[in-house]
């Protein structure tokens, strides 16, 4: 078994001191051989909220991957935004914006679905699609291929529609073709796991979403509490999905994150 856990939305400048601390355990129990962090790394892309985040993921004892999200630009800073936005997220946590990681087992490819000139929104762009799909193709036959990107491919509610990263569609359908297991992906704050084939009947291999709660802003969404994804990784593209929510001290609960719900996928 190879084991990814997915951390998504963390935020620091609005961070929950006390799930901070229970990430550190919770990561240390479950061992990961890899973090995914999938993008709102920071609230306001300030040198404080990326020293903050930097700093926190060194305490870490797994390898942390991480993309940016719409949150990770400068947003009022205009002369930053547009000359170089992603300089403060180079300079404090990666140099690449959309990273590879490779081992026997998987690959794992970001993809940096956020631009400057949108606030809010994403898009994949059909030069990302190609660069994903050729990576795929190469490696679907021998190791489990995740695709990380921040804006979703799918949503569960119809309110959330117009957060879809935008070309979503021709994505899903090419990457589904070359052998992308999964898409990992993050921004609206509400965790979930849907197989594609649900929505796309005549998709030529099934391929899973896996969205990212946030996992420590105090910024939850309606009411959903912190939480990470634990991704493990089988042979014969078995996939074993389980999400851990934090529960905060009280008479019955101890002060970390506790597994709430398991899934067991295919995706061949
Ligand atoms: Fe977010
Ligand atoms: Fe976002």
């Amino acid at each position: 078994m190879y084991r990814i856990i997915q951390l998504s939305d963390v935020h620091f400048g609005t961070v929950n001191a006390n799930v901070l601390n229970a990430l550190v355990h919770a990561v240390r129990h479950l061992s990961p051989a890899l973090c995914v962090v999938s993008g709102d790394i920071t609230q306001r892309a300030t040198r404080r909220e990326f020293q903050a985040a930097s700093a926190y993921f060194n305490t870490l004892p797994s390898p942390v991957f991480c993309i940016p999200g719409n949150h990770d630009i400068p947003l009022f800073a205009l002369w930053t935004r547009f000359t170089n936005p992603y300089g403060r997220y180079r300079r404090y946590l990666h140099k690449e914006v959309e990273p590879l990681f490779e081992t026997e087992q998987a690959i794992v490819i970001g993809v940096n679905t956020t631009t400057p000139f949108r606030h809010k929104r994403g898009i994949v762009t059909d030069a990302q699609i190609r660069r994903v799909a050729q990576l795929a193709a190469k490696n679907a036959a021998k190791k489990s291929v995740l695709v990380v990107a921040h804006h979703p491919f799918h949503v569960l509610e119809q309110a959330d529609h117009d957060q879809l990263v935008e070309n979503h569609e021709a994505a899903i359908r090419a990457w589904s073709a070359a052998g992308v297991d999964l898409i990992m992906g993050g921004h609206v704050h509400v965790p979930f796991v849907y197989p594609l084939t649900q929505c796309y009947p005549d998709l030529p291999n099934p391929m899973l979403v896996v969205q990212g709660g946030t996992t420590t802003s105090l910024r939850v969404r309606r009411h959903i509490p912190n939480s990470l994804n634990v991704v493990d990784l089988y042979p014969e593209k078995k996939i074993h999905i389980t999400t851990w929510t934090y529960q905060p001290k009280d008479d019955s609960h101890p002060n970390r994150f506790m597994c709430v719900e398991k899934d067991m996928w295919k995706t061949n």
